[in-house]
């Protein structure tokens, strides 16, 4: 599904319905629930999951506490305005968990006779690689239509080109560079800042470039604690007040490690500022809105098309959907020419 050129006027008369869309599957209600990590945007995408349902008659029913709650049949139905004033709204309604118990083929087995019991044509999860993971399961193990929704702040999901929160935690994160830089120029120290990103460098090299950073170090590049000694002397020596270095937190020698490496190499004074997790909260930008809605409304209707097993992604403009499996088992690259342009631009 791509989207089409305008060539003539929208006209939008809210007085006709909007059409149904094919339902082959025959899906008649479908659960959601949110799972992993807390990300801006989730609760866009619960919102547009049920608004879609009920444009197009099928029920949804909300999973409190994503697959723990699940396995104790922590359900409710979910109607339009359950779902007012909370597209602006960051977290998640829904309440979220990382579920220990959705380890065991037993609490497995238990969460997919709630949804027996409920009547649950489908699920939709949103959230990361590790709920992608138990989704997976559910549908291979018990059979049930399974729609994955990417939400996560750390952009590391295959499949799309942006995942729902990325966007907002870029910006959360640049708005605290952009504090620090104050403080580092002024007292002309340099400051290593620590942003999320367990094992992809996606928010660090967007947050570098657009903070104006020295220089970045991301999991990907593998380069030693001390190659920012030189880039910080360089910058010295060119009469820069204070300097910035950003590092993902899945960096292996890590914040500290590099700090400590460029006060021993250039005798200057350095601070370490670990942004942690104000960026998983907040208002969503509108990118974040913007796409959740898009994905929330293509997964009720990828369930009712008989889609299953994959999740809903954007990719160049339109909706696309990979194989669940896929979507940890590649790797979504960090742009090399925007690391590149981190180097170029920090002279
Ligand atoms: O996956 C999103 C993320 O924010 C990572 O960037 C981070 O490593 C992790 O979650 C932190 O998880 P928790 O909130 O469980 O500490």
């Amino acid at each position: 599904m791509t989207d089409l050129p305008v060539t003539e006027p929208l006209l939008f008369n809210l007085d006709e319905p909007t059409p149904a869309h094919p339902n082959p599957a025959g899906i008649r209600r479908v659960a959601v629930l949110t799972s992993g990590g807390d990300a801006p945007g989730m609760n866009a995408a619960v919102r547009a999951v049920v608004r879609t349902g009920a444009q197009q008659g099928v029920e949804v029913v909300g999973v409190r506490r994503g697959f723990s709650g699940l396995h104790r049949g922590e359900l409710t139905l979910l109607g339009p305005r359950d779902v007012a004033n909370i597209i602006q709204r960051g977290g998640t309604i829904l309440l979220t968990a990382r579920s220990h118990s959705w380890r065991s083929p037993e609490g497995r087995a238990r969460g997919a006779q709630v949804l027996r019991d409920w009547n649950v044509d489908g699920l939709i999860v949103i959230g990361g690689d590790g709920s992608f993971h138990g989704a997976h399961l559910l549908q291979e193990e018990h059979g049930i239509p399974v729609i994955g929704v990417p939400g996560t702040i750390d952009n590391d999901l295959y499949g799309t080109d942006h995942t729902i929160g990325y966007f907002t935690a870029v910006e959360t994160a640049l708005d605290a560079v952009d504090k620090l830089r104050d403080t580092g120029a002024s007292h002309e120290r340099i400051f290593v800042i620590e942003v999320m990103g367990r094992h992809a460098g996606h928010i660090a090299l967007d947050v570098a470039v657009a903070g104006g950073a020295e220089e970045v170090f991301i999991p990907e590049d593998h380069k030693p604690v001390d190659s920012a000694v030189q880039v910080v002397q360089e910058s010295v020596r060119k009469g820069k007040k204070g300097s910035i270095v950003i590092v993902a937190e899945g960096y292996a020698g890590g914040a500290q490690g590099v700090a400590d490496a460029i006060t021993a190499g250039t005798g200057l004074e350095t601070r370490v500022s670990i942004l942690g997790h104000i960026q998983r909260g907040g208002s969503p930008v509108s990118s974040d809105r913007i796409l959740a809605s898009r994905l929330g409304e293509a997964a009720v209707y990828a369930l009712m098309d008989g889609q299953r097993g994959v999740m809903v992604g954007r990719t160049a403009g339109g909706i696309t959907y990979t194989p669940l499996h896929e979507t940890w088992e590649n790797r979504k690259d960090v742009s090399r020419d925007l690391y590149r342009c981190a180097r170029t631009l920090s002279v």
